[in-house]
């Protein structure tokens, strides 16, 4: 939800720790600080907004010195303002924050009637003022944050600056992540390696309770018994070009033109040439992926993800006859679902950092059979704390909408589905090999769909003088009609809904007047009819029909809607994959039609690693 930077340089701290905020500007940006060691004076520089803000403010009243910490922030506790921009400060200690202090009301309580007021609404204020009253009781730096950490709750990743020390970072972590960097005479902290990846690419992440003592020799490492801990540094492999737009206007509009190679990347990896050097594709899963024995599996996820196993659902029991349920993470855990030791519980997160998502799996380890997690960083906090991880391997996803990331979810899902079938003896080798073969057609189909983009630019000028918009779908289009209107939503602040189309005469249907688009997604499949009366329904009411379709299905529907979007046919089992362009798109050229901020939309964050 925020991202936090801190750099023992042995150049000016200050542009280092922009570029590295730049990179962590995905996890929110309602305002910016850093603040730095230079003479032993420790000093700040905060500003509201996105960081370009922070950057023309150093412009004018630059920062020097060679230690500092920088922060962007996604606003918990206090309004996105100056005075709640972090590094919050007090009296010696400077300190950056993600994540949230869950105790900080009664800590703020216990500091005021000892008389250290407090001047933010943030719980990260606190923070600095607890290190700043045990080093005022004689505390050194070190002790006082030790001390300071044993008394917070809640989740919290944590880089402290000290005055008058200029070799001397504290860091810590707790539900939030937090990575270390080794440089040559130089150390670094980071939200994830991303941010540190222009500096280093030698990473050591921090365990949940760690703490550490850094200075340019080195770090020490403390687990949350204080306990010296040893963490391995490992080398990251982070393309930077894979982080820049590379010509396209927006990181979205070249997440979404990635999907197909993306998605043919993925498809290698996990299917190669059968065992017997036959042309035909093979699952090539890793090896825990076996469904021997297991009888029932919960897909656990928020947001988009959640779209994809809302999708997967059917796959898992169309393809492979397993009970699947599905819920939200900010919902699984408190309705106490009853888990079964020979069922598998899969946690799927592009970032692998949301807390809500970690929080459910956490819950449901030692319940079930196994904890499986299908992320995009197999770095990340569920993946290393699963039971097996499957990478969904999309690369670097910036843009806040997630696109790539969702159809390489899908891709994923769709394989565990397949590999569950053979399992359990619900297909045998002539339909895997029909249904890899129509998987191995997508990348292709996918590149038809993105040649639509120009005509859904069109469509978008109108829908983008919209008020509210419809999303309709059945069967495994149902989940997309959701993430149609979710991507929509959150990038052109218009309001939208997806609903099975089967629903839509259970009330919604109140809402269709000529003002309000419905947009059908539609494949030529065995629920198309059906589909079709429920768009007459809504042209009887003089909704303005968009139907997303084939061929075939556009031949068959007639004529009467507002305007149509050709898809090329496609193997409805795997229909959603193909159909997420074109809802992309629509959404991607609406938010561009109303001016909106496509890859930072107002009060968003790529990670939400609060609950
Ligand atoms: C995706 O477009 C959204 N920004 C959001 O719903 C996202 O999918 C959700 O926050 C889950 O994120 P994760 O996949 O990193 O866990």
């Amino acid at each position: 939800m925020c991202g936090i930077v801190g750099v023992l340089g042995n150049h000016e701290a200050a542009p280092l720790l922009v570029e590295a905020l730049k990179r962590l500007e995905y996890r929110g940006y309602d305002s910016a600080g850093i603040a730095t060691v230079n003479n032993g004076q420790l000093d700040r520089r905060r500003a509201v907004g996105k960081l370009v803000n922070l950057s023309d403010l150093l412009v004018h009243e630059p920062l020097a010195g060679k230690a500092g910490i920088g922060h962007t922030r996604w606003a918990t506790h206090g309004a996105a303002t100056v005075s709640n921009a972090h590094p919050h400060k007090a009296g010696p200690v400077a300190v950056v924050h993600n994540g949230i202090i869950e105790n900080f009301r009664d800590l703020r309580e216990q500091l005021a009637a000892a008389g250290y007021a407090q001047e933010s609404q943030t719980d990260t204020e606190t923070v600095a003022l607890l290190v700043r009253q045990a080093m005022d009781a004689g505390a050194g730096p070190v002790e006082a944050a030790r001390q300071t950490l044993k008394r917070l709750h809640g989740a919290f990743a944590l880089c402290f600056l000290f005055d008058g020390q200029e070799d001397l970072l504290i860091a810590a972590r707790k539900g939030s992540p937090l990575a270390i960097g080794h440089g040559t005479g130089e150390m670094f902290v980071g939200s994830d390696a991303i941010a540190l990846a222009p500096m280093t690419d030698r990473i050591t992440y921090l365990e949940e309770g760690d703490w550490a003592v850094i200075t340019r020799a080195g770090a020490e490492i403390f687990d949350d018994h204080d306990r010296r801990a040893n963490r391995a540094e490992t080398r990251i492999q982070i393309d930077a070009t894979r982080i820049e737009k590379a010509g396209y206007k927006h990181f979205m509009a070249k997440e979404i033109a990635e999907q197909p190679v993306v998605l043919a990347a993925g498809l290698q990896h996990y299917t190669q040439g059968s065992a017997d050097g036959g042309v035909n594709p093979a699952l090539h899963l890793p090896e825990g992926v076996d469904f021997t024995g297991v009888d029932r599996i919960v897909l656990v996820a928020c947001g988009t993800a959640s779209y994809a196993c809302h999708v997967a659902k059917y796959w898992f029991e169309a393809l492979a006859g397993l009970p699947c349920d599905i819920d939200i993470a900010s919902e699984f855990r408190y309705r106490e679902p009853p888990l079964s030791p020979t069922q598998w519980a899969v946690f799927v997160s592009q970032s692998g950092e949301t807390a809500d998502t970690l929080a459910a799996l956490r819950y449901a380890k030692e319940k079930v059979a196994r904890v499986v997690s299908v992320v995009n960083v197999p770095t990340s906090s569920i993946a290393r704390e699963s039971d097996l991880t499957l990478p969904i391997l999309a690369g670097v996803e910036v843009g806040v909408a997630s696109t790539k990331a969702f159809t390489s979810q899908l891709m994923v899902l769709a394989l565990m589905a397949l590999k569950a079938g053979v399992d359990r003896g619900r297909l045998d080798a002539d339909a895997l090999a029909g249904h890899l073969a129509a998987l191995h057609a997508l990348p292709g189909l996918m590149n038809h769909a993105l040649g639509q983009s120009a005509e859904i630019a069109k469509l978008a000028e109108e829908l983008a003088r919209a008020q509210d918009i419809l999303f309709l779908g059945r069967g495994p289009m149902y989940p997309m009609a959701l993430e149609g209107a979710l991507k929509l939503k959150e990038i052109s602040y218009i309001h939208a809904e997806g609903y099975a189309s089967g629903e839509l005469k259970h009330g919604p249907i109140a809402l269709i007047d000529a003002q309000v688009p419905v947009i059908v997604l539609a494949p030529r499949d065995a629920l198309f009819d059906k589909t079709v009366s429920n768009m007459q329904e809504v042209m009887a009411r003089h909704g303005k029909v968009l139907l997303i379709s084939d061929a075939a299905g556009l031949a068959e529907a007639g004529s009467g809607t507002w305007a149509t979007l050709t898809m090329p046919a496609v193997d409805a089992i795997f229909a959603p994959i193909l159909y997420a362009v074109p809802a992309q798109l629509l959404a991607y050229h609406t938010a561009i039609a109303k001016g909106t901020d496509v890859d930072q939309p107002r009060n968003l964050a790529k990670s939400v690693t609060v609950e």
